[in-house]
């Protein structure tokens, strides 16, 4: 009998590195499970060649409650929390507002982890839970500032999901925070050193290999371990 395929869900997948990944993973032969918070046509395109597409905004509560009613009887190999935002992160702290500043951390920080404590019951045996933090979070290789409310709440991610693995201590799936290294997107914007395809590729390879390891690692698209 054939083995069933791998199924993902990919949370964030309207555009840049998430639609890369709902592509590269239904490449190579997985199901797919993709959301957006609205209207995605490259997305929707994807549905086509069989991408179950949902809707989700992880700053919702009621919406990602809504997403596991319609997808929680599912077993997720790989659970990927994709979506981010950049605002303001030219501004050195005093100067960006603490409206914007305190969204930054709850879109980056806070709501992967609210979603992942959700969805932790459809992670299948062996498989990843997978978070994008961004090599900007490594507090140790912050030598030079800048991007500063940006790099606080990936660094923020990288300790509540550390928080989230001790909770979890008996868990039998596997945490990676993923640095997709600097990726010509909306968000990478102009002079990035690597296209979507390029990165999401790295980072599936980085998955696959991962499978069945119930640790934790912070590793960038190539596999390389990064310092907190
Ligand atoms: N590009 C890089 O060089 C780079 C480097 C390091 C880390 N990263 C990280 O990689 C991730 C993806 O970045 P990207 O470059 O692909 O950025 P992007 O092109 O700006 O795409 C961001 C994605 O996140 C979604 N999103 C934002 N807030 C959301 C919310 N509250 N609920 C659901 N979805 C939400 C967006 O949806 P909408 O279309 O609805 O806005 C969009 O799909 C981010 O976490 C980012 O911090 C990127």
């Amino acid at each position: 009998m054939p083995h069933a395929a791998k199924h993902a869900l990919i949370v964030g997948a309207s555009r840049g590195l998430g639609l890369g990944l709902a592509e590269t993973f239904l490449r190579r032969g997985w199901r797919v499970t993709a959301t957006r918070r609205g209207p995605a046509p490259a997305l929707e395109r994807l549905a086509a060649e069989g991408v179950r597409v949902e809707t989700a905004d992880i700053d919702d509560d009621a919406s990602v409650a809504a997403l596991l009613g319609r997808v929680g009887q599912e077993r997720f190999d790989l659970v990927f929390v994709v979506a981010g935002v950049l605002i303001d992160a030219q501004r050195p702290l005093h100067a960006a507002s603490r409206a914007v500043t305190a969204q930054v951390y709850l879109t980056n920080a806070v709501s992967p982890i609210l979603f992942a404590e959700t969805f932790a019951g459809t992670l299948a045996p062996g498989g990843i839970l997978a978070f994008m933090s961004s090599v900007l979070g490594s507090v140790s290789l912050n030598e030079e500032g800048g991007w500063e409310n940006y790099r606080a709440s990936k660094a923020a991610l990288n300790t509540n999901a550390r928080s989230f693995a001790a909770r979890h201590a008996d868990r039998t799936f596997g945490l990676l925070l993923l640095h997709p290294g600097w990726v010509g997107t909306d968000m990478g914007g102009e002079g990035a050193d690597l296209d979507v395809a390029t990165s999401a590729a790295g980072l599936a390879d980085v998955i696959e290999a991962r499978a069945g390891d119930t640790g934790l690692a912070y590793l960038d698209y190539r596999g390389e371990t990064l310092p907190w």
